[in-house]
């Protein structure tokens, strides 16, 4: 099956175009997925249109999934593989996880075994806001200071769910990709607990100037979504965040389904 991969920053992120992800990849196709996948971090399948069995069947391809730990029923009914990513409310309620992602974090890095990956398909969309950004933490951990780098070095890290502080795990400051081997930056600000062995201001300092350097806009790129979008960040070594600044405008409606792919012990 032929496609396009065209890249969409300097930072990372690259669309495909031309490929119905609906239907089963043969294996040389899938083998140009990953590779592609490994090259830009990011991925953004143009125009699909899937049912959340299909989502789910292409989400296998690159592994078993991981049910998110989600509190209050945000998962889709019958599919306990799909987190619903919504604004939308139903007799009161919300029918997903309404205000995700409102800071820069990688996917359950509070797990022994963090996401791969997640996948998150755009179903409905407002006429403005709600984009996506994206932070390559590989070029950040690359162009660290050398004197951060030392700083941190091989120290570990506590990440804690926000939402359930009972889990929490410890990894490294700075992790390698398990398949393509770089070094990145995994602690986060939304996740990171603080630096294990270090005193609660000097961790609190450090991290502050780690992020600092995170967020500067040549590692970012910021994904405007349109409908039919399939997007597949590498949670390993990516950041991401959501620009949730209309979520009280009732006309912001925001409607995706998302899977996620399990990971490894970070290294
Ligand atoms: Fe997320």
């Amino acid at each position: 099956m032929s496609f396009e991969i065209r890249p969409l920053s300097d930072a990372l992120g690259a669309e495909i175009v031309g490929l119905d992800v609906s239907r089963p990849l043969d294996d040389a196709t899938f083998a140009r997925v990953h590779r592609a996948h490994l090259d830009h971090l990011v991925l953004v399948f143009r125009g699909q249109r899937l049912t959340p069995q299909q989502h789910i069947d292409f989400s296998k391809r690159f592994g078993p999934l991981d049910a998110h730990p989600s509190q209050g029923g945000a998962h889709l009914a019958g599919f306990p593989d799909i987190l619903v990513v919504s604004t939308k409310r139903e007799n009161g309620k919300d029918v997903g996880v309404r205000n995700a992602g409102p800071t820069w974090h990688s996917d359950l890095a509070y797990r022994d075994r963090p996401a791969l990956g997640s996948m998150l398909y755009a179903l409905e969309l407002p006429d403005s806001g709600g984009d996506t950004g994206f932070a390559n933490m590989a070029m950040a951990y690359d162009a660290l200071p050398r004197r951060l780098k030392d700083a941190a070095g091989e120290k570990r890290a506590l990440f804690s769910s926000t939402r359930n502080t009972s889990l929490h795990a410890l990894h490294p400051v700075f992790r390698t990709h398990p398949e393509t081997g770089r070094k990145s930056i995994f602690v986060n600000p939304q996740l990171t607990a603080g630096i294990d062995g270090m005193d609660a201001p000097s961790s609190s300092s450090l991290l502050a100037e780690i992020y600092a350097h995170c967020r500067q806009p040549e590692f970012v790129y910021w994904h405007k979504w349109r409908p039919g979008d399939l997007t597949f960040w590498d949670n390993r070594c990516v950041l991401h965040i959501a620009d949730h600044t209309r979520l009280d405008d009732p006309a912001y409606i925001r409607h995706m389904h998302r899977t996620t792919i399990a990971g490894d012990v970070p290294f």
